[in-house]
């Protein structure tokens, strides 16, 4: 039976790519619905991409949310310069017909939860993690339902892609992170410190360029223009293919490797804000509360994944 997940995001290239890993697993993976947030952009963006995704999949019938505008405390900074309006202008992708829902998304996370049996659903946090958190905030007792969170953020050993110390889905909302990260709720956390072993390398992209469907050369346009926005930036080895990761894991765990680790979030500080501090060593007597990533099977992650994008449209 295909597992039940609930997908929080801020489309956004990667994100758009994970949407797509996951709508072309339907034997293993049963996506009960998208949840938007305000993350890599807007929300009005964020939830209309998320509809864009579905219908480039061919998967119109997926009900799309829209969550939190803004993070709990925090103003929004967006990555609008990396993200952009790449699904519409670059992508040519048309407004979409599918009509947004009208319930929210938080209340969506919740009767879903609520509604199943304790266990069966699965979380997966692409973006700030305003939606979760305000869930909990709203229904703390389904801490206790939710069969695993499995979230990309933070970063340990490759530190920070937004500031020198955080990531930018914590750093987004470090508040809400701290109230996720401290809610008891079984969590499995992929940081930079995966993320950044998973680039798309030439050959890496030259294989889903290869891929005769429309939906594998949109997405090797979507990592493409990824690639051009991040080398602008950083002048890097090549992009590091973030959210993707997290749908691979629910694929294919044994591709990864970590360790069980208590990871706190820096929430006061001006010059570390949203840092993720992972107790590697167990130094501290703080009890381990994430199932913390640190290696991962990079060529296999991309073999995965080019077999599943063909299956689309
Ligand atoms: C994360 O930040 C976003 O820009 C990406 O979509 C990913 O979720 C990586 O730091
Ligand atoms: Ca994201």
């Amino acid at each position: 039976m295909p597992r039940k997940i609930i997908i929080d995001t801020d489309p956004g290239i990667d994100d758009a790519v994970a949407l797509l890993l996951a709508l072309a697993s339907p034997e293993e993976l049963e996506v009960l619905g998208i949840v938007t947030v305000a993350g890599n952009l807007p929300l009005a963006l964020t939830e209309r991409n998320a509809r864009r995704v579905c219908e480039l999949a061919g998967r119109a019938d997926i009900a799309v949310y829209a969550g939190c505008a803004r993070p709990l405390l925090r103003p929004l900074a967006t990555a609008a310069a990396i993200h952009g309006d790449t699904l519409g202008e670059r992508l040519g992708l048309p407004e979409p017909a599918m009509p947004p829902q009208a319930r929210h998304g938080v209340d969506f996370i919740i009767e879903v939860l609520r509604g199943a049996e304790p266990g069966s659903v699965t979380l997966c946090a692409l973006g700030p993690l305003t939606d979760i958190a305000m869930a909990l905030v709203k229904a703390p007792d389904i801490a206790a339902r939710i069969g695993e969170l499995v979230m990309l953020g933070g970063a340990a050993f490759e530190i920070g892609n937004v500031t020198p110390a955080a990531e930018f889905n914590i750093h987004v909302d470090p508040h809400a992170a701290a109230i996720v990260l401290g809610s008891g709720a079984p969590i499995t956390m992929i940081p930079l410190d995966v993320t950044h072993q998973v680039l798309s390398t030439p050959p890496r992209l030259a294989a889903l360029r290869a891929l005769s469907n429309h939906n594998g050369s949109a997405v090797a346009a979507l990592l493409d223009s990824f690639e051009a926005a991040r080398t602008n930036r950083f002048g890097a080895r090549g992009t590091a293919l973030h959210d993707p990761c997290v749908i691979a894991y629910l694929l294919c765990p044994k591709l990864f490797r970590g360790r069980k680790v208590n990871v706190a979030v820096e929430t006061a500080s001006p010059l570390t804000l949203g840092m993720t501090v992972v107790d590697w060593w167990g130094v501290t007597d703080r009890v381990p509360n994430v199932d913390y990533m640190t290696e991962v099977e990079a060529d296999r992650l991309y073999a995965l994944l080019a077999d599943r994008l063909v299956l689309l449209p």
